[in-house]
């Protein structure tokens, strides 16, 4: 590991146009589950039969009731943890220009993080699905699911539900930062989700450097990305910004 550590920070050490590419792995050290592996939402429910855009249209008050109401309990007290906070730092250092999360949760934000690409969305915010109107998520009462817009109109996460198109303004801010950056983190991310999984594959094609930090390998390893460091970011973060600070 310390070797990888060493590779990482020489790496983004030479570069002031470093990019991250986040998933649901930073957020679990922050007490949100994942998605796909142990204690995974997708292991206990059907995505399809509780986070696709059918399943909204079709049964909102299940989706409230299954995911929404306990995903906004836990979204309200997480806290940003060393891996959000590692990231926020490698852009105060000038190396690291943007992060595209497939997070919903903010918490990148919340760390400190200027240039954050929300590609899935985000849950800060819900829609009315009548007449549009948006309202912040912790102002919604969910006594009575699903919550109603003043107008009448069910409320739902400005998220991307399975089914539903990225927003443009995000897709093609990814595309761009992935094909300009001169290095890729990709972070706690199953990269099994397309497009967003597609990004690290066209950082690569423009000749940038894609270093993988989770636990598990994905199938990003050893075929897109140059290596994986196998340690949670909560952990390696840290660990690469302190010998990034030893090279000041
Ligand atoms: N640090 C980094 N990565 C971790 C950690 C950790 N501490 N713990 C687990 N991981 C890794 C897992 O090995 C896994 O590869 O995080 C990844 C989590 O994968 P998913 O749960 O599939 O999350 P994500 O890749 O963000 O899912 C993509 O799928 O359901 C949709 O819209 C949803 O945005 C989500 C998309």
């Amino acid at each position: 590991m310390r070797e990888l550590i060493t590779r990482a920070a020489a790496r983004l050490q030479a570069t002031r146009r470093a990019v991250a590419l986040t998933g649901a792995g930073i957020s679990i050290a922050s007490g949100i589950p994942p998605f796909r592996g142990p204690g995974g939402l997708w292991e206990k429910y059907d995505p399809m039969e509780i986070a696709s855009l059918d399943a909204l249209l079709s049964d909102p008050a299940r989706v409230w009731k299954v995911l929404v109401k306990d995903l906004k309990a836990v979204i309200e007290r997480a806290r940003p943890n060393a891996g959000h906070l590692g990231l926020a730092r490698l852009e105060a250092l000038g190396i690291l220009q943007t992060v595209i999360t497939q997070n919903i949760d903010g918490l990148h934000q919340r760390a400190g993080n200027t240039d954050v690409i929300e590609f899935h969305g985000t849950f800060a915010w819900q829609r009315c699905m009548g007449c549009g109107a948006r309202i912040e998520t912790q102002r919604v009462d969910d006594s009575v699911l699903p919550p109603r817009c003043a107008c009448g109109g069910i409320l739902r996460p400005d998220a991307v539900f399975f089914g539903e198109m990225i927003p443009c303004d995000a897709l093609l801010r990814a595309r761009e930062a992935a094909e300009r950056c001169e290095v890729m983190l990709v972070v706690g991310t199953s990269a099994v989700v397309q497009p967003a999984a597609s990004l690290p594959g066209i950082a690569r094609q423009r000749g940038a450097a894609v270093i993988e930090i989770n636990p598990e390998p994905t199938p990003l390893t050893g075929v897109v990305s140059d290596f994986l460091i196998p340690a949670g970011a909560d952990q390696v973060l840290p660990l690469l910004l302190a010998e990034l600070e030893s090279r000041r």
